[in-house]
């Protein structure tokens, strides 16, 4: 410890501030090479006293101890005047404050306060540093938890609140069992609040906080959580698919909800589905055999809650590849030298068939003088084979 000469309230005449060791000894031991200089030690702490916090009617001591010349005498004050001794406050014979019951009435009754000892000998006085005494306390719960419904698979949130002396603890019970909190789904905060994540059937029931720190600890009253099945959720929905002619679909539609939902299929045209050809698998997968042009279209999965309108919905195209027909197609002509041929094709299918021309199994190309036309823009094509100046 390295002796603080800003302590020091009453200077002695000779006050020197020394590094203890090497100087004092020096001083001490050679009255002969600094006449009039008096052999003293310095007074300084070994202990003071520090912060605490107690419980009221609890016994509390204080410690202060002083290193200097004998006799020190040690005062206690509070709040910067000097304690006075009762029953309950005494000066140990160590120097140390005893509260043998602390007192936590308002006013002047009051033990709290900030404490520091003076230590005192014939050359002067040190003050020790402030210990601040405080009783732990527990308020009662400014907020509670209050009664929430929630739907499944949402989710749900109770705060409570409360000033406590130290800060307390903050746990919160289930049906009067407390909760784990090594679950993802719940996360407890520090002040006072409890966030429940994908809200489960099992989550219902009656929460309260439970605050507890050295003083006391409190529960708020309960708050009921209550959990209403959700709509149904489509865990698989169908795919966007393109078949072929004769080849067979499968839409997958797997739903999960509390009541079980029921699946049903339709069409976005609302035309019925083709019952002959289709049957479903499982539960609600829909399968298409034999897949003609017509089953194309948007189908539409609903699963609902039944005896209730609340439903989910999931969609997807068929598109059914046809291969290409002719609707039209060239027919032989004849024509005067330099007059104008016209062949007409025209083809169906899905995706829409692309067309070439082909002239004695050679593959025709735009020119000057042939030009190919996408008539009415969709798959008619008309090729013009115009007038040709002379050869
Ligand atoms: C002073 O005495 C009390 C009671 O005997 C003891 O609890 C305390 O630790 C003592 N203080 C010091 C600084 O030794
Ligand atoms: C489901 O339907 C019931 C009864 O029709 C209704 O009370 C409830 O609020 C609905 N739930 C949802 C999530 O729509
Ligand atoms: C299916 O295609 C439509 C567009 O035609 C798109 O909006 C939709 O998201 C697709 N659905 C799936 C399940 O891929
Ligand atoms: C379904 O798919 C076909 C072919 O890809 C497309 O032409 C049609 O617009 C799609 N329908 C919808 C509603 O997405």
């Amino acid at each position: 410890m390295i002796p603080a000469c800003r302590r020091v309230l009453i200077p002695a005449v000779l006050k020197v501030c020394l590094m203890r060791s090497v100087w004092l000894v020096l001083i001490c031991l050679s009255p002969l090479f600094f006449p009039g200089v008096l052999c003293f030690s310095e007074l300084f702490f070994i202990k003071e006293p520090h912060d605490v916090t107690v419980m009221r009617k609890d016994p509390v001591i204080l410690d202060c101890q002083a290193h200097g010349e004998a006799p020190i005498a040690v005062k206690w004050l509070k709040n910067g005047v000097k304690v006075a001794e009762s029953d309950r406050v005494y000066l140990l014979s160590n120097g140390s404050l005893f509260i043998s019951e602390v007192e936590s009435r308002r006013g002047d009754k009051s033990d709290e306060g900030f404490y520091q000892c003076l230590a005192q000998n014939k050359y002067g006085a040190i003050l020790s540093q402030k210990a601040r005494l405080t009783i732990a306390v527990i308020s009662p719960f400014t907020i509670q938890p209050t009664s929430i419904v929630v739907t499944e698979g949402s989710v749900a949130r109770f705060t409570c609140k409360i000033t406590a002396i130290p800060p307390p603890i903050i746990t919160w019970e289930l049906n009067r069992v407390t909760l784990p909190l090594a679950t993802e789904r719940f996360t407890v905060l520090p002040s006072g609040v409890l966030q429940i994540h994908g809200v489960e059937e099992k989550d219902a029931g009656n929460y309260r906080c439970v605050a507890t720190n050295i003083a006391s600890r409190r529960r708020s009253t309960e708050a009921t959580l209550t959990v209403t099945p959700g709509k149904p959720r489509i865990i698989a929905g169908p795919h966007n698919i393109t078949v072929s002619l004769h080849q067979s679909a499968i839409l997958e539609c797997m739903a999960t909800g509390n009541p079980r939902p029921i699946i049903s299929w339709s069409r976005a045209d609302h035309k019925s589905i083709d019952v002959f050809n289709t049957k479903v698998l499982g539960s609600g997968n829909l399968m298409i055999s034999d897949v003609k042009p017509q089953h194309a279209g948007v189908y539409i999965c609903r699963a609902t809650t039944p005896g209730t309108r609340n439903y989910t919905i999931a969609v997807a195209n068929i598109t059914v590849q046809a291969p290409p027909s002719f609707v039209e197609w060239p027919e032989s002509l004849t024509r005067p030298r330099a007059g104008t041929a016209r062949f007409v094709c025209q083809a169906e299918g899905v995706p829409t068939p692309h067309i070439t021309w082909l002239k004695n199994g050679e593959r025709i190309h735009s020119n000057g003088r042939i030009k190919m036309y996408n008539r009415l823009n969709n798959e008619k094509c008309i090729t013009f084979i115009s007038k040709r100046p002379e050869m």
